[in-house]
């Protein structure tokens, strides 16, 4: 074996991506009705308009496979070649067995191991960074990595606090082994410190389902949206800043950055911080969806490669900030 060729690096790319959204919309007419709020408040806001809504017997693994199986189409990537399947989500079908062992099924995937990875809303920038690690350790040559959430099943639908911001949805990538970049390069954090301003209470070992659990809607997303507010643009911003020190590059050399879905403003802020014309360069698609948590990053990206607007040889930015406290950021080279 030749010297170069022993050393040759190993790259992990998005050959394919998909995404699928539920039927029903919501929009904030409709909100209306059922809180105490306004179009003009919520967009004023948040910037959200309207948000898919997932029908009662639509779970998480359906709309998780429905996007997997259009990146899969996509790249042109046949089920049984997918070696590996991360599922990033926080309203998984169930506590066990994992989304991602139910993907498998539903796709009919053959010879793969699965599992999630449940990190809120940078679920999805943590699980491209294992699934490119694996790739590039050469372990695998081909993944799933798909973001998917019912974050109506979680949502308290009297709070106007919250029930305004959320929406279901699901995203997916086929990350495949290659010798051109790719990925280059990640930059990820957690802060459990800070982890009650953003969190579910209960149905986890601490506050199992109990009458009052239920009556105190427990089991529902809790959030202080100031101090959220506050903490994700610092947050974002340096992990953008990093992830694109990391990849060796200026903020000028990026292409379009694809950032978490989470509101208008806090984006906004975030790329006012990250320089002058940034704002340019960021993809949206917050009206029309709400926060999808993990799967806001997949859908938005897979959005962004529809429209035309991701080209080849492009530098694409990636970077999210959610409950936990958690974030990432990550530059990745369309192919
Ligand atoms: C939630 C959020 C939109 C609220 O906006 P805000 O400007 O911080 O508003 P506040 O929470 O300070 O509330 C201001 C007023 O609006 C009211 N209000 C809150 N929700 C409302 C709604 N849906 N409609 C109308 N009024 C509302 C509040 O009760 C408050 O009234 P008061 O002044 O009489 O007490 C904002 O804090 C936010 O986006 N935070 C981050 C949320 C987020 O992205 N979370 C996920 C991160 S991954």
């Amino acid at each position: 074996m030749r010297r170069e060729h022993m050393s040759s690096k190993i790259y992990a790319t998005i050959t394919g991506v998909g995404h699928y959204a539920p039927e029903k919309v919501l929009t904030n007419d409709d909100l209306e009705k059922m809180v105490d709020t306004s179009d003009e408040w919520i967009v004023t806001r948040t910037g959200i308009r309207e948000r898919h809504i997932a029908a009662p017997d639509e779970f998480t693994s359906h709309m998780a496979i429905a996007a997997a199986r259009k990146a899969l189409a996509h790249a042109g990537v046949a089920p049984e070649e997918v070696e590996a399947i991360y599922v990033a989500t926080c309203t998984p079908d169930m506590v066990f067995p994992s989304t991602a062992c139910l993907v498998q099924a539903g796709l009919g995937i053959k010879n793969a191991y699965g599992y999630d990875v449940s990190s809120a809303c940078a679920g999805f920038v943590m699980a491209l960074d294992t699934a490119s690690a694996v790739i590039s350790a050469g372990r695998i040559k081909t993944a799933l990595v798909i973001g998917a959430e019912k974050l109506s099943a979680v949502t308290d639908w009297t709070s106007r606090n919250t029930c305004i911001l959320f929406g279901d949805g699901a995203g997916a990538v086929v990350l495949q082994a290659s010798d051109k970049p790719g990925m280059l390069s990640s930059y990820l954090g957690v802060d459990g410190n800070l982890s009650d301003i953003l969190y579910l209470p209960a149905g986890g070992s601490k506050l199992p389902a109990s009458e009052e659990t239920v009556r105190e809607r427990l089991h529902t997303v809790h959030m202080a949206g100031r101090e959220t507010f506050k903490i994700a643009v610092n947050t974002m911003v340096d992990a953008a800043q990093t992830a694109v020190a990391r990849a060796g590059l200026q903020i000028q050399d990026i292409d379009i950055i694809v950032p978490h879905q989470a509101n208008h403003r806090i984006v906004d802020a975030v790329a006012t911080r990250l320089g002058e014309g940034v704002r340019d360069i960021v993809f949206m698609n917050l009206e029309r969806y709400g926060n999808t948590s993990a799967a806001s990053i997949p859908i938005a990206l897979s959005e962004a490669v529809a429209s035309g607007q991701v080209k080849s040889g492009d530098n694409i930015l990636m970077v999210s900030f959610g409950g936990g406290l958690s974030w990432g950021g990550g530059v990745w080279v369309w192919p």
